[in-house]
């Protein structure tokens, strides 16, 4: 959020991307949901669809918006499948001017990028407020490890010159859907987003992080002026 966008101007802009992205989704395609509040309005929007007889099947990207997803009624996928996505929409925490993105601030970062990957095309909504020139700091990529041997991933990620902070929520360690540990990982500048994201990865016991380059096809911002809908450079 920029310091002169109040919370409420947010999410109203959040709201307008979100409903912007239905035109993307055809009657009868497999959709892959995002996870996160953004995402949240597509879903209610979306479930309004199904209501009046849109047919969609949904492959969700976390617990959270598979229960999310049931309640309004749009019907899921199997999770172990080979899903045919034709478009997967999800929102981001940053977003660069190649459209390179950190996301996982709300820790379901791998799944969204198995579904982003299984995906024809990727879509992010956001609001005007995650669009930078750079990303990095204040937000820090975050990167989800396996438990065993957690601190000795921490020490290899510091060698590389960046300190991670484990996730905590309500005073206990955050899980994630894969019952894994999130590192949050500072970085003052990220200049180059890919070389960042192989040489996390590269590690082991690191089983994905939030950079995610060179997956999105199409961006829809909520902006103080309308929609805007940008092709990927
Ligand atoms: C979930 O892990 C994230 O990748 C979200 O997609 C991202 O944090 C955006 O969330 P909001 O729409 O809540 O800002």
């Amino acid at each position: 959020m920029t310091s002169n966008q109040s919370s409420e101007e947010q999410e109203a802009l959040k709201k307008t991307a979100s409903e912007a992205a239905l035109q993307f989704i055809r009657d009868g395609d497999v959709v892959g949901l995002g996870t996160g509040s953004t995402v949240r309005y597509l879903l209610l929007a979306l479930g309004e669809r199904v209501k009046s007889g849109f047919r969609v099947q949904g492959v969700p990207t976390s617990k959270a918006t598979a229960e999310l997803a049931r309640s309004l009624g749009i019907p899921l996928l199997p999770e172990e499948e080979n899903w045919p996505i034709e478009v997967a929409i999800d929102g981001a925490d940053q977003i660069d001017v190649n459209f390179s993105l950190i996301k996982g601030g709300g820790g379901a970062l791998l799944r969204e990028k198995i579904v982003a990957a299984a995906a024809r095309r990727f879509i992010v909504i956001v609001d005007s407020g995650k669009c930078l020139s750079c990303l990095g700091h204040p937000m820090p990529v975050p990167v989800e490890v396996n438990r065993f041997g957690w601190r000795s991933t921490a020490q290899r990620i510091r060698e590389l010159g960046w300190e991670g902070k484990i996730r905590k929520r309500n005073g206990e360690v955050f899980l994630t859907d894969g019952n894994h540990y999130i590192l949050d990982v500072e970085i003052e500048r990220i200049e180059d987003p890919a070389k960042v994201e192989t040489q996390l990865n590269l590690i082991p016991g690191v089983v994905e992080n939030g950079l995610f380059v060179g997956r999105t096809h199409t961006l829809i911002v909520g902006t103080a002026n309308g929609v805007e809908i940008r092709r990927a450079p």
